[in-house]
């Protein structure tokens, strides 16, 4: 059951400037952080003091009243805190309070049938063929489906929602200027307005007419007394589109990527679904699709000896958590008989992540049905898979298969 992976030598130049535009590193990402750990655990960065020891990413993550990931931490134009992300404490709890009950796990797995159904019916348009583009036909459209339907909202909304995230996650893309530059900037600018009067439009609506969705929960939800404001609830599905749509896209596609060049991992899952969750937790840690949260120090202070100046940025390398050999037993193999996997794919402390319910049954709804439907599959021949940094999403990813006989 267990396999140890190839894990090439890392460059020194990857070690050097392991964040810039180096796919490779994103692509295998894990030598890099062992060099990291083993030579520069605290490296000062560009201006960002970077973190890739577990023991220590787990401290500054416990102390969000040191380091905030409030709007210092994070520019995405949005023009009030993201809810709750950019919130610090002792705020931020009211907010969880309201919101963690919307996204219990009981109420994520109610959604499992109709989720499936959104699965086949995305692997019905290609299952003749033989040969699928995994990210354009399935890992970009189906995170955004699920979110149009808890949403109350119709499927042909897919184009819009689409257009909305990335002009606010992937400006740069969009306008082919680099990202911070005045042309990407301005269009995030108006992409972020138009995702505040869409919302507000969806609201006017829900306010007229509540219905059975995730915008009139929140209408109705209340805690001691607290209710949701407009503002706050537009707050809110501002950051849902940010957080919970291209991480579920990034992590279908490191799982089929991996699952793609590991032919026995693969055929584990095919062969047994009941390992299904525990493959989801190991390639969670294992791949960590959004490999690394920013943080802001709010207080001179020093940290793991290093001096830390009120308002520098700090990088978090939950990456390289998850693979810390110091923490984690046999690190470097991925194993789906892992009976311990405190993982921090989710992050960790106040801000671990709201939706992590919701995005394991996503997971587990699509591993289970591609794999009852579709057990052998590989990249293309001749094909390399390119890996977007940062949050580890493939753009491109021509898969060849064979579809079980029904
Ligand atoms: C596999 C998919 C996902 C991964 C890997 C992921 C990862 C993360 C991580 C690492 C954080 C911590 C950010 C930080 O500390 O700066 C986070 C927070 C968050 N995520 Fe997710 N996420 C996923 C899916 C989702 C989904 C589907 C939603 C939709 C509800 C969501 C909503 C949020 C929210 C609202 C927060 C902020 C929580 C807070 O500040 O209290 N995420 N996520």
């Amino acid at each position: 059951m267990d396999a140890t992976i190839d894990v090439p030598e890392t460059t020194e130049a990857e070690v050097q400037s392991p964040f810039g535009d180096n796919s490779d590193m994103a692509a295998n990402p894990q030598p890099v952080f062992k060099a990291l750990r083993d030579g520069s655990p605290v490296l000062a960065l560009e201006g960002s003091l970077v973190l890739s020891r577990k023991a220590d990413i787990d401290e500054a993550l416990r102390h969000p009243e040191m380091f905030t990931s409030n709007m210092s931490a994070v520019d995405l134009k949005n023009v009030r805190p993201l809810i709750p992300l950019q919130i610090d404490p002792p705020e931020h709890k009211k907010y969880r309070k309201l919101l963690d009950p919307i996204f219990a796990p009981r109420l994520m797995t109610a959604m499992e049938d109709e989720v499936a159904v959104l699965v086949n019916d995305l692997i019905d348009r290609f299952i003749d063929r033989g040969e699928v583009d995994f990210a354009a036909e399935f890992s970009v459209p189906y995170p955004s489906q699920v979110f149009l339907t808890l949403l109350g909202l119709p499927l042909e909304e897919l184009d819009r929602f689409l257009a909305m995230k990335d002009g606010i996650i992937r400006p740069d893309h969009v306008t082919g200027s680099p990202y911070g530059s005045a042309k990407a900037d301005a269009h995030q600018q108006k992409v972020a307005d138009s995702i505040y009067a869409y919302f507000n439009q969806v609201l006017d609506e829900r306010e007229a007419a509540p219905r059975a969705d995730l915008v009139s929960r929140f209408l109705e939800a209340e805690v001691d007394g607290h209710k949701l404001t407009r503002e706050d609830i537009l707050d809110i599905c501002f950051l849902f589109l940010i957080a919970g749509l291209d991480t579920v896209t990034a992590t279908l596609d490191c799982m089929f990527g991996f699952l793609s060049q590991h032919p026995e991992h693969r055929q584990q899952l095919a062969d047994d679904p009941s390992l299904i969750p525990s493959a989801i937790e190991e390639l969670l840690r294992w791949e960590t699709p959004v490999q690394m949260v920013a943080r802001a120090s709010l207080e001179d202070t020093t940290f793991a000896g290093c001096p830390v100046h009120k308002g520098d940025s700090i990088v978090l390398i939950l990456g390289s958590a998850n693979t810390d050999e110091a923490e984690v037993e046999d690190a470097d193999q991925v194993r789906f008989d892992r009976e311990v996997n405190r993982h921090i794919a989710f992050g960790g402390g106040i801000h671990r992540c709201l939706g992590s319910h919701l995005a394991r049954m996503e997971l587990r709804v699509a591993l289970r049905e591609w794999h009852r439907r579709i057990p052998e599959y590989s990249i293309e021949p001749g094909h390399t898979l390119v890996y977007t940094p940062s949050i580890r999403s493939i753009d491109h990813f021509p898969m060849r298969f064979t579809a079980r006989e029904q």
